[in-house]
């Protein structure tokens, strides 16, 4: 029996862009969901159990349970009915946090339900999996969140071209603040879709994806206090639609205050989590400062 994951991730830059076609520069961080099969020789239905989240069910396709559903739309994607086994995981991220907890959670059973099935751990098969729960969940996904949870590493993801990894010359440190409200993805997508219009040329979506190129252009040449200036922009165009709170504006001031190069919000927004990039010597500041808002924050080290 082994045990698989799914990787939790942060997007630097280009959310809600990356759905019209942008490009988004992506992370894997060094926490996630581990999942392992184990069976249930007497028979019994598909389970999943994950004592960290209190998630506790059975696959289902009528479930009111979204994960029930997600878990069923799993099985059926990979072809692999519904065999009697308990997948029991851990997680390292909270859920609904805007770390991809739930493409985590998808690639990490459906690499756990192949081993069952003694199939191979095929990239395409387990990505197109769980694919099928991030629809189920989430409306229209752009895929980026089952990329990083696949593959790892970080890189820059565009719809039609898939996830292009990069190198980093180091490790980037980032500061990861879960803000611990609550908030759907699918309804922040809805937002942006009303604010634009769903416009693809957009100047907000358009200048979202700006950000990414010249965002990671930085990082490649290891010029932090550029990546940081891109982060505060694109922070303020994702205000600009709808997608901040005060509390995400404020856990983002308090992070500059504190000397981080920037901050903003990442992932779907209206809730979730924040990230800062800090000069080493001002971390602890960042992290003080958040945890004064009651957040605390963490250290992820990607690429
Ligand atoms: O999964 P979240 O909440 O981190 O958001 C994903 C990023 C979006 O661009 C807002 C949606 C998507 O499918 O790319």
């Amino acid at each position: 029996m082994t045990t698989h994951v799914g990787w939790g991730k942060i997007i630097l830059l280009g959310e809600h862009a990356v759905v019209y076609g942008y490009p988004a520069l992506a992370a894997a961080i060094d926490r996630g969901v581990t999942v392992a099969p184990v069976p249930t020789p007497k028979g019994g239905p598909l389970r999943l159990d994950i004592p960290a989240w209190d998630l506790k069910v059975t696959a289902a396709s009528t479930s009111d349970h979204p994960v029930a559903r997600s878990l069923a739309a799993i099985a059926d994607a990979l072809g692999v009915g519904r065999p009697a086994v308990s997948l029991v995981g851990d997680a390292q991220i909270p859920p609904g946090a805007g770390l991809g907890s739930s493409a985590a959670l998808a690639v990490a059973v459906a690499r756990a339900l192949l081993e069952h099935a003694q199939r191979p751990l095929d990239t395409t098969t387990i990505t197109t999996a769980a694919a099928a729960s991030e629809q189920l969940l989430h409306g229209r996904p752009s895929g980026i969140d089952v990329a990083i949870a696949v593959a790892g590493g970080i890189g820059v993801f565009r719809r039609s071209a898939g996830l292009r990894r990069i190198t980093l010359p180091t490790p980037l440190r980032v500061l990861v603040g879960p803000s611990g409200s609550p908030r759907s993805t699918a309804a922040m997508v809805e937002r942006v879709a009303e604010a634009t219009h769903s416009v693809v040329g957009d100047d907000r979506l358009v200048e979202l994806g700006a950000l990414t190129d010249t965002g990671t252009t930085a990082l490649l040449a290891g010029d932090l206090p550029a990546l940081g200036a891109a982060l505060d922009r694109a922070h303020a165009v994702l205000a600009g639609l709808g997608v901040s709170t005060p509390q995400l504006d404020s856990l983002c001031d308090a992070a500059r205050n504190a000397g981080a190069h920037g901050a903003k919000l990442t992932g779907a927004g209206g809730g979730g989590a924040v990230i800062a990039i800090a000069p080493r010597d001002r971390e602890a500041d960042v992290l003080a400062a958040w945890r004064a808002a009651s957040v605390e924050g963490f250290v992820a080290r990607v690429g």
